[in-house]
């Protein structure tokens, strides 16, 4: 897994452990998965307003976006406090997008069946590394990630 890195801005994500994610409008219907495009500016920073994806809101939602200049999408977990955690979608085995399986509370890959915790952690195979997870930040009720294609 590589982590990007933005020499702007202290990093904040939540390290402690794992909370009940919800992904509205996609509890582990594929029918229901939703990605929203999100626009990108220089150096790759996507910036959000949180009344624009009340999914984020509160601790434990999350919603997937598409930012513009990634081929594969993102997912946006809100975590507790002011806690962010942005990972990318791309699987670490061929490059398929996983997506969020509600019942299972896990991601999994459609093409060869990995499957990764909500932190992007491989718990079976074939992938062997975890997402990738982007530097992200909560201030007030403006979100900020940085994206890089991996
Ligand atoms: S591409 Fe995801 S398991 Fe093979």
């Amino acid at each position: 897994m590589s982590d990007s890195t933005h020499p702007s801005l202290a990093r904040r994500t939540f390290v402690g452990g794992g909370v009940g994610l919800v992904l509205a409008g996609c509890a582990g219907s594929a029918e229901k998965w939703e990605v929203k495009p999100v626009a990108v500016r220089e150096e790759g920073l996507v910036e959000l307003e949180l009344k624009d994806y009340p999914e984020l809101i509160t601790p434990g939602g999350m919603v997937a976006l598409r930012p513009a200049t990634l081929s594969k999408p993102v997912l946006v977990q809100r975590l507790e406090g002011d806690g962010v955690r942005v990972l990318s979608l791309r699987c670490t085995h061929l490059g398929c997008t996983v997506r969020w399986d509600g019942e299972a509370q896990e991601l999994r890959c459609p093409c060869h069946g990995s499957r990764f915790d909500d932190r992007g952690t491989p718990t079976k195979g074939p992938a062997k590394q975890g997402l990738a997870l982007y530097d992200s930040q909560l201030e007030g009720s403006v979100l900020r990630f940085w994206v890089r294609e991996q």
